[in-house]
């Protein structure tokens, strides 16, 4: 079973408390989602793998950590996980970057895949799966499913907002893939949006609403 990281930071829970407020404008929270992605990033590194190494300060020879390991990739679902992505190179700057694009239909809530174009070895890399929101989880489940499918073996997904419906939706259909939750709300409403939420993230980022 993966792990479920819910964000206890003052400085996340302030910054989500901008981004919910109505009166936040584009340019605002487009600002608070990279801040609150890069604190989230540094979370989900935590226990990124480290390895000794012989190097000399201008002083003496010693030894220091360095990351071992898998090279990292970050695979923002488009468009709302775009507002995250320039977060997570602060923190991991040599990380690659994808791009799978889902929609969720209107109508009935399902995500509709409309591109995929990923790092050439992204099987070989720890996916960074960043989307603001998980509703029903159902745009997380097909974008994780499209990784996998492609060969992909280490994954985890950031969000900003989840609903408890999504979380175990994505838990019950990935429990390999580590959870790093900014806020946990309370449910969805009849519309499949989160309450108290935050309004459609992608809208808000990119000022279309
Ligand atoms: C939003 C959000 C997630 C999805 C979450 O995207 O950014 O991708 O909905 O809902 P789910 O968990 O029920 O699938 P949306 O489909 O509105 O597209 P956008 O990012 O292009 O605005
Ligand atoms: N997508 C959003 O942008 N917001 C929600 O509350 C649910 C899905």
């Amino acid at each position: 079973m993966g792990k479920v990281v819910v964000m206890d930071h003052p400085l996340i829970q302030h910054k989500i408390g901008l981004m919910r407020r109505t009166e936040t404008g584009s340019k605002d929270f487009r600002t608070l989602a990279g801040e609150v992605a890069m604190f989230e990033c540094y979370e989900a590194t935590r226990d990124l793998e480290l390895q000794d190494v012989e190097i000399e300060t201008p002083i003496c020879k010693t030894t220091v950590k360095e990351l071992k390991g898998k090279k990292l990739a970050v695979v923002p679902i488009l468009r709302a996980g775009l507002g995250m992505v320039d977060g997570m190179l602060e923190m991991i700057p040599a990380a690659k970057v994808g791009h799978i694009g889902l929609y969720r239909d209107p109508e009935t809530a399902k995500p509709v895949e409309y591109y995929c174009k990923l790092p050439a070895d992204c099987a070989n890399r720890e996916v960074f799966v960043v989307d603001p929101m998980l509703a029903t989880g159902g745009s997380a489940i097909a974008a994780i499913q499209m990784l996998k499918d492609k060969g992909v073996k280490s994954i985890r997904f950031m969000c900003i907002i989840a609903a408890p419906e999504g979380v175990k939706a994505l838990t019950d259909a990935h429990p390999d893939v580590d959870l790093y939750i900014g806020a946990l709300d309370d449910h969805l409403n009849e519309h499949k949006y989160i309450v108290p939420g935050l309004g459609d993230a992608g809208d808000r980022i990119f000022g279309t609403k």
